[in-house]
């Protein structure tokens, strides 16, 4: 062996062990044991909650997972959920940031990749303050409901005839497509698609940096989490600068179109307006103002559709529910008419399902990481600083301790209980809770409920033929957020009068 390698093998030891002496010093939860460099990376199961929960069955509620080198500590009941998101909130409150979402972020200048401080304390009452107070939402109101008439549409024409005789329709690409249209809409104010479905060169270029974003975020994962390994998978930097800049362009050709129209005649609801307009008075950076327009792509538009997705797929397994579904909207808005939001408060059952659908199947089943700022304990364990912190909330929202009949879909269970569903009740987290708790989540609710109502209100869903409703498969694909693994498909059979079916465009 040359003397060089010699000294190196050794200044490996000498680390290793130093780091190992430096973790000895805490009280870490327990978890599966971790192997060198790699950790528990090898173990993972793709469909991480659930590989997760498994893993809580055997090594308790709190665990240790090492990603490479990197701790991450996991969290699988109210209890301990609770000490994360309110008795430790604050010390908790920094997000970890790969070096993709760093780049994409600019090292956390927008407000879902920053670390917890003045910056974000300011970014996030602009959110609050401003974007999403009940009175912008109530004004963006129109355009919510114009996307939902144009799905209802579009189904009606995919699914063949009146009688419903034509073909199955895929259930996600009618959500997806509101999603989209409702956050650029109300993002960007565009509607890069036209009334045939055609896309504008806007949109074009819109898709792809969205496409772009994610196949960048998606190709440096491995090597991520092991950092003296990073020399090996080195960062796209051309690749990422050629992003941004396209993500600047697009942005800031719509933002002039924006103060030009805005010249004209005045500030509208807009997101971009709105920021343009508060810039000055929150001291926002342009970096700022891009990057959270984007969060608001970014965590906007998956969400809301996977959140109708899910009790699609349950309602066509359950025909139980779905009939006590429509008897409800035949009792309370007839068949005459279409639903809109001020009827939700009408509709008991119809909420019942939507808060159903997310604790069966909430779209980010981890939330989204946290990281400790300081040395915290949690469940009497210690969680050294610089630790990931992810709440499975998915495995919360089934555990038997908890919730009756935990895995059955059984809106009834909200009637016989009210329980909050902001983030109030520890039990049911989907948007998480405490001070990074889901700013979006009125917004996301109005939606999911709308597009739930109308697609339940305007037709009857059955299986495809030959398929028993039970067949329907449940598991979920793996990723940050969670889609169906093999999107539903079923026949849309419409129920009320032809002309209830027309969309009649909103130019907002
Ligand atoms: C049903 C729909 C939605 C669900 C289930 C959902 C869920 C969540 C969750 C679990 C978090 C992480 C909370 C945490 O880290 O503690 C989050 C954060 C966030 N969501 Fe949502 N969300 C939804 C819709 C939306 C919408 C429509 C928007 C905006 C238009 C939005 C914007 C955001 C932003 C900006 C953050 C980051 C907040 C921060 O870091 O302070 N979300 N959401």
């Amino acid at each position: 062996m040359s003397p060089l390698s010699s000294v190196l093998i050794g200044f490996v030891v000498i680390l290793v062990v130093y780091k190992v002496v430096q973790w000895k010093r805490y009280k870490l939860p327990p978890g599966p044991r971790p192997l060198p460099v790699v950790g528990n990376l090898l173990d993972i199961a793709p469909v991480r909650f659930r590989c997760f929960s498994e893993w809580s069955q055997k090594y308790g509620p709190i665990m240790s997972v090492w990603f490479g080198s990197t701790l991450n500590v996991i969290v699988c009941n109210t209890e301990l959920a609770k000490e994360v998101l309110k008795e430790n909130d604050q010390l908790l409150a920094d997000r970890p940031r790969s070096r993709s979402s760093e780049k994409f972020s600019r090292n956390g200048q927008d407000l879902i990749w920053a670390d917890y401080g003045p910056h974000y304390v300011k970014v996030r009452k602009v959110c609050t303050l401003e974007l999403f107070t009940p009175k912008r939402l109530e004004s963006l109101r129109p355009v919510r409901e114009d996307e939902v008439a144009a799905m209802v549409e579009s189904i009606f024409k995919d699914c063949g005839s009146q009688e419903g005789v034509g073909k199955t329709v895929m259930v996600k690409k009618y959500p997806s497509a509101v999603a989209f249209n409702n956050i650029t809409r109300i993002a960007f104010g565009k509607r890069f698609v036209n009334g045939e479905g055609k896309m504008d060169p806007q949109g074009i270029e819109f898709k792809e940096i969205v496409g772009t974003g994610l196949k960048l975020g998606a190709s440096l994962t491995m090597a991520e989490h092991i950092p003296y390994l990073r020399w090996m998978f080195p960062l796209e930097e051309g690749a990422f600068a050629k992003h941004g800049a396209r993500r600047d362009n697009l942005t800031k050709a719509i933002m002039e179109e924006h103060t030009l129209a805005r010249q004209k005649s005045g500030a509208k609801q807009h997101f971009v307006d709105a920021l343009l307009t508060l810039q000055e008075k929150y001291d926002l950076s342009m970096d700022t103002i891009i990057g959270l327009l984007w969060d608001m792509i970014t965590a906007g538009m998956d969400t809301p559709a996977i959140t109708v997705e899910w009790p699609m797929a349950e309602l066509v397994r359950n025909p139980r529910v779905h009939q006590k579904a429509h008897e409800e909207l035949d009792r309370v808005i007839g068949k005459d008419r279409v639903i809109n939001e001020t009827d939700f408060a009408h509709l008991p059952y119809l909420q019942c399902i939507t808060k159903e659908a997310l604790r069966l199947h909430p779209p980010t089943p981890l939330m989204l990481p946290h990281k400790a700022i300081e040395n915290v304990k949690i469940g009497g364990y210690d969680i050294p600083k610089g630790s990931n912190v992810h709440v499975n909330v998915w495995a919360i929202a089934r555990d038997p301790a908890v919730w009756k009949d935990p895995v059955a879909f059984r809106p009834e269970r909200f009637i016989e209980e009210d329980v909050d569903i902001k983030g109030h009740d520890y039990r049911l987290l989907p948007f998480g809770a405490g001070r990074r708790v889901c700013p979006g989540a009125q917004l996301g609710l109005n939606l999911v409920q709308s597009m739930l109502g109308h697609l339940l209100h305007h037709f009857i869903w059955a299986p495809p033929e030959g398929m028993k409703s039970e067949g329907i498969d449940l598991t979920e694909s793996p990723g940050l957020v969670t889609f169906m693994a093999k999107p539903v498909e079923a026949f849309a059979i419409p129920r009320l009068p032809a002309p209830l079916y027309k969309r009649e465009p909103v130019n907002w």
